[in-house]
């Protein structure tokens, strides 16, 4: 292999409701993040799994998953970016490949893992899985008034795992200025192309309640 999989999963999972950390959650009996990693390392083109856990959880997270992969766990940050760059942080100069994927994308194929690897190796600098937009987006002004309906066409929902070359990303996250809900958007700043790839339906995030519903469905249906 000659990828690198950095796994945030630093956060709390507030919008999932009380209930501890997010990728510590119990999904069919097991966390989030053991269903994750489990996925991760079936990849082959997977060399290093570095895990940003919260640092309170760095030594129960190393604990959980000796079993599951080989993994380097470190703390994460307050912010996702910055649990990113913590990560990367422990990725050797040698691996040239970078892929960012969260924890709480649980169910993600290996496939998708190594679709996005495959289109990085292909000489695209950043690579990110996508779904076409199904909903009808408008675009609303103060007091709730529609300004306008956007071409559904040209939009896509965006997942992870996000591919780079190493060093776009370690350049990215070092210029990085603003919060950025993913790495690709630092790269794009930077004025480099990103690559769509398709994404997968498995590879929803977890997020809500009724996400946790849909992915123990989805568990026992594949
Ligand atoms: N994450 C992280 N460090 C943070 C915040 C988020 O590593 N400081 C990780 C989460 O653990 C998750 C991924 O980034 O795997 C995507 O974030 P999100 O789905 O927003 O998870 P949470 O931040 O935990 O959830 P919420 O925003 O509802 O609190
Ligand atoms: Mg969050």
């Amino acid at each position: 292999g000659d990828v690198a999989v950095l796994v945030p999963a630093a956060g709390a999972g507030l919008r999932l409701g009380p209930g501890g950390p997010k990728a510590l959650r119990l999904l069919a009996g097991e966390p989030l993040l053991v269903h994750a990693i489990r996925r991760v390392v079936a990849a082959p083109s997977v060399r290093m799994i570095v895990v940003a856990a919260p640092a309170v959880e760095v030594g129960a997270v190393r604990d959980l998953l000796a079993p599951v992969a080989p993994v380097t766990v470190v703390a994460g940050g307050t912010e996702r970016q910055e649990s990113v760059s913590l990560a990367l942080a422990a990725v050797p100069a040698e691996i040239g490949i970078v892929l960012v994927h969260d924890a709480a994308r649980a169910l993600t194929p290996p496939q998708l893992i190594e679709s996005v690897a495959a289109a990085v190796r292909a000489g695209s600098p950043a690579v990110i899985p996508v779904l076409p937009v199904v909903d009808t987006i408008k675009e609303v002004g103060p007091g709730e008034i529609v300004l306008g309906t956007v071409d559904r066409g040209v939009l896509r929902s965006v997942q992870t795992p996000q591919g780079f070359r190493h060093d776009v990303l370690a350049a990215a996250h070092a210029s990085a200025a603003g919060a950025l809900t993913d790495d690709a958007g630092l790269v794009e700043k930077a004025g480099l192309p990103v690559t769509c790839v398709p994404g997968s339906e498995l590879a929803m995030k977890i997020t809500r309640p009724l996400d946790l519903v849909l992915a123990e469905a989805l568990l026992h249906a594949t």
